[in-house]
């Protein structure tokens, strides 16, 4: 060693909250499991599949969005947030998938989506009726045009204009709503107390049925800026701010922390550390933990980290400002790889290292490296894995599964697909295969799948992985089972030196991760009790090293 350890974070107490080390599941309920056969997934099939996450070994689930709704944006459009949609089941369904869920000690975590309703929701549907000025249409975000114009330039996330413009009772066009994603999904408005107190309800009546805590959709945007004012540049779809351009009017703003400060309060009064996690595309690291001041949210998805190249500069950059910033505010820090707005990392990784994150993939873009791609993104999960914090999967990845990158346009459903030049989200949300020789390799009980799952789901389904050693699914049990027994999620993190520099070395209290993204091999001292790699060692004449784009887990003592 040439150089001192740089500890960068310390160990959480012993008695820290769950939520502080959890690993959560996102379950993306179209995709995972259909009881009845109509391809569209629902609350019964995830009931029925809840001890494949018992045994996998994580600690919650998230459950997207299963409220009633039109499904114009795969239920991120709520037209009732205290009904289940009758394609994923009913209320009964859901205190049943609660029930056997608490029986098998994992929590529940669901969706709250306050930035927008549906235009299906009975508010919507009145302030259309009303007048303008009216009690109702202030439950919106509507103004008057410029002229024949909207009022201001500000764009959808999806593509296109963020204002329509709708016909007043006369008959004639009138006022136009903002619309920040889809033409269907209107913005509330967060000036209206009403919208407040109507929140605070949706709050407790889940958190009466015994969820464990809510994920809050674009976090960031509920609170516009006063007077709307014109943005004047272009903004990236899907991501709030971009390094290079100034932070739109509608993201970010300063009064949506008193919103997080009521949550917090009406969550604390609940038994069970229950908990708020932030769906918000802020940068830089320490202006995002702002929401997770001790009087706010708890935790917030950790993008940054998950659209770092694979590259070992890079991942130790953003491994220690997420760190730091979090224990700035005294948050614990997270980290995701996946979900179900953005390509799959193991179709990500399959790219060269710093290739332009795609929004979509489809059959006429380039194609990854698929053997590629899956090594680099197993890798990339032992690195995740051993990190102190919470970490979040994303349904499938278990699996070691890909983006869908060839799937024919006619059949995508996403809106971004609708409303810009961008193939979207539809490739990352394929049902889930779990039976290699069953019809939608056992999706359902018939061969219905909304959409269409690649020919080589069959070799990733669980049963052809399940106790077969070194399978991408074995791997992420055993790494769940090692996180655990060491208390990783609750650990620390030392950089080590002395290590090449496309080497990531670490230790996590008894842990010490080695991740070669080089392609020198990396001798291990004689000795090394290797815990678990997610590759192939190499052994030559009794020494072991590990190859380009493996991670191995060893016992520090061994090399201490
Ligand atoms: C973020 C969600 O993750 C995404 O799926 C959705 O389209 C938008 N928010 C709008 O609700």
């Amino acid at each position: 060693m040439t150089a001192p350890a740089q500890l960068i974070h310390p160990a959480d107490p012993a008695d820290a909250p769950w939520w502080r080390s959890a690993v959560i599941y996102q379950v993306y309920p179209r995709s995972f499991a259909d009881a009845n056969g109509d391809g569209i997934g629902d609350l019964p099939g995830i009931t029925s599949r809840l001890e494949h996450l018992a045994e996998l070994g994580v600690d919650a689930l998230w459950l997207s969005p299963f409220y009633l709704s039109p499904q114009a944006d795969a239920g991120y459009d709520v037209a009732d947030y205290r009904t289940v949609d009758p394609v994923f089941g009913t209320l009964d369904d859901a205190d049943a998938l609660l029930h056997k869920a608490d029986g098998l000690g994992l929590r529940v975590i669901v969706d709250l989506v306050p930035n927008h309703t549906s235009d299906e929701h009975e508010w919507f549907r009145a302030a259309l009726k009303s007048v303008p000025g009216s009690p109702e249409r202030n439950r919106y975000m509507f103004r008057d045009g410029v002229g024949d114009e909207p009022p201001n330039d500000w764009k959808s996330v999806f593509g296109g204009g963020a204002w329509q413009r709708v016909t007043e009772a006369n008959g004639r066009p009138g006022q136009w709503y903002l619309h920040l994603f889809d033409v269907k999904q209107p913005d509330l408005n967060w000036a209206n107390p009403e919208v407040h107190q109507e929140f605070e309800s949706i709050l407790r009546f889940w958190l009466d049925r015994g969820v464990a805590g809510f994920r809050i959709d674009v976090a960031h945007g509920l609170v516009k800026a006063p007077g709307l004012p014109p943005y004047g540049a272009e903004h990236e779809l899907l991501h709030g701010a971009e390094e290079d351009r100034p932070s739109p009017p509608y993201w970010d703003q300063d009064g949506v922390h008193e919103i997080y400060r009521a949550w917090r309060r009406i969550i604390d009064e609940y038994d069970g550390d229950r908990v708020l996690v932030a769906e918000a595309w802020v940068e830089p690291a320490d202006r995002l933990a702002r929401y997770l001041r001790p009087d706010e949210l708890h935790q917030s998805f950790n993008f940054p980290y998950l659209v770092t190249p694979w590259r070992a500069a890079d991942l130790r950059a953003v491994i220690t400002e997420s760190l730091q910033a979090t224990d700035a505010v005294g948050a614990p820090t997270t980290w995701v790889l996946s979900n179900h707005d953005l390509v799959r990392h193991a179709t990500r990784f399959g790219y060269p290292a710093g290739t332009r994150l795609p929004n979509g993939v489809g059959a006429d873009d380039p194609q990854p490296d698929a053997a590629l791609g899956l090594r680099r993104a197993r890798a990339a999960t032992l690195v995740m894995l051993a990190l102190p914090g919470s970490a979040y999967l994303y349904q499938g990845e278990e699996l070691g599964l890909p983006e869908h990158t060839s799937m024919p346009d006619d059949v995508r459903q996403d809106p971004t697909w609708l409303r810009s030049q961008h193939r979207g989200r539809d490739g990352c949300r394929v049902p889930i295969p779990w039976q290699g020789d069953a019809p939608s390799y056992g999706f359902g009980p018939g061969p219905l799948t909304w959409l269409p799952q690649p020919a080589a789901w069959r070799e990733h389904a669980l049963d052809a992985q399940h106790d077969v050693a070194g399978s991408t699914y074995e791997t992420y049990r055993a790494a769940l089972h090692l996180r655990r027994e060491h208390s990783l999620g609750g650990g620390s993190l030392t950089w080590l030196a002395g290590w090449a520099d496309d080497v990531l070395a670490l230790v996590n209290g008894p842990v010490l991760v080695l991740a070669n993204l080089g392609a020198a091999p990396v001798e291990l001292a004689k000795g090394t009790e290797v815990l678990l790699a997610s590759g192939a060692l190499v052994s030559v004449d009794d020494v072991v090293s590990v190859p380009q784009d493996v991670t191995v887990w060893a016992r520090r003592a061994a090399i201490a």
